[in-house]
C-alpha cells in the first residue's frame, strides 16, 4: 500500500507552533512526537504540560515515540490528546506489561529498536504488538546521519513481519538521499530534519512518497 510519512518535529528552522501548522496543512499521516525523559537518553525535551499546550488542537493523529524508561507516565499525562500510536522500547524492563496497559487504552502499540540492540530482543512482544520502530539512528537528537547497518536489520526482518502482521517503520536520517534504501521494506517511514529544515513541507513529503 501507499507508505505512510511521519514527520518529527524536534528540528526545525521554525519555532514550535509554527512547524505544526507547516505538518498540519500537508497530507502526511502523522506528527511523530518525540519525547526523551533525560534517562533512557541523556537529553531531556518536552514535559506533558508543554506537549498539550502545543498539541490540543492538531487535526493530525499523533504517533508518539516514548524515549523514556517510565512510559505510562507519558501516556497517562497526554490521554486528552488524540494519540493513535505509542512506541516505547525495547530496551526498557518490563515492557510487555506496558505494552498490555497501552493496548487495553485502545491505542495501538509500536515497539522501537536500536542500532546496536538486536532483533532477538523483539521476539517476546512480536505476537502482541502492530508495529516495530527500527532506530536508523542512536536516539537522543534530529538531524542525525542514517546507519546503514539498519538495512540488514530490515531484512531480517521480513520474515517476522509476515509472520507476526507488524507494520515496520523507520526513524531516523530519512531523506531523499535514504529513501530508496528502505521504502520496499517498510510500511512507513518517519521524517524529520529533511522536510522541517525546508520551506515546502509538502514537496518534501512528495519527494519521499
Ligand atoms: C531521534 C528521533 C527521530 C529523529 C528524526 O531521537 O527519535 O524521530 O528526530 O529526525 P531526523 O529525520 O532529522 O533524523
Ligand atoms: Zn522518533
Amino acid at each position: 500500500g501507499r507508505m505512510e510519512v511521519a514527520v518529527s518535529f524536534i528540528s526545525s528552522n521554525y519555532d514550535l507552533v509554527t512547524t505544526i501548522n507547516k505538518i498540519e496543512n500537508t497530507d502526511a499521516d502523522y506528527i511523530h512526537v518525540d519525547i526523551m525523559d533525560g534517562e533512557f537518553v541523556s537529553t531531556k525535551n518536552f514535559s506533558p504540560i508543554d506537549l498539550n499546550l502545543l498539541l490540543s488542537n492538531c487535526r493530525k493523529n499523533l504517533d508518539v515515540h516514548l524515549m523514556c524508561v517510565d512510559p505510562m507516565k507519558y501516556v497517562n499525562a497526554l490521554s486528552n490528546l488524540q494519540i493513535k500510536r505509542v512506541t516505547i522500547h525495547a530496551e526498557i524492563s518490563n515492557a510487555l506489561n506496558i505494552i498490555k496497559n497501552i493496548k487495553d487504552l485502545g491505542i495501538e502499540v509500536g515497539i522501537a529498536i536500536n542500532p546496536d540492540t538486536k532483533i532477538k530482543l523483539l521476539k517476546p512482544y512480536m505476537e502482541i504488538i502492530d508495529s516495530v520502530l527500527v532506530m536508523s539512528v542512536v536516539p537522543g537528537a534530529g538531524g542525525q546521519s542514517f546507519i546503514m547497518s539498519t538495512i540488514d536489520k530490515l531484512k531480517d526482518l521480513q520474515n517476522y513481519k509476515n509472520k507476526y502482521g507488524f507494520k515496520i517503520f523507520i526513524d531516523g536520517g530519512i531523506n531523499r538521499d535514504t529513501i530508496g534504501l528502505v521504502k520496499n521494506l517498510v510500511d512507513g517511514v518517519i521524517s524529520g530534519s529533511f522536510i522541517c529544515k525546508s520551506d515546502d513541507f509538502q514537496e518534501k513529503i512528495n519527494e519521499l512518497r
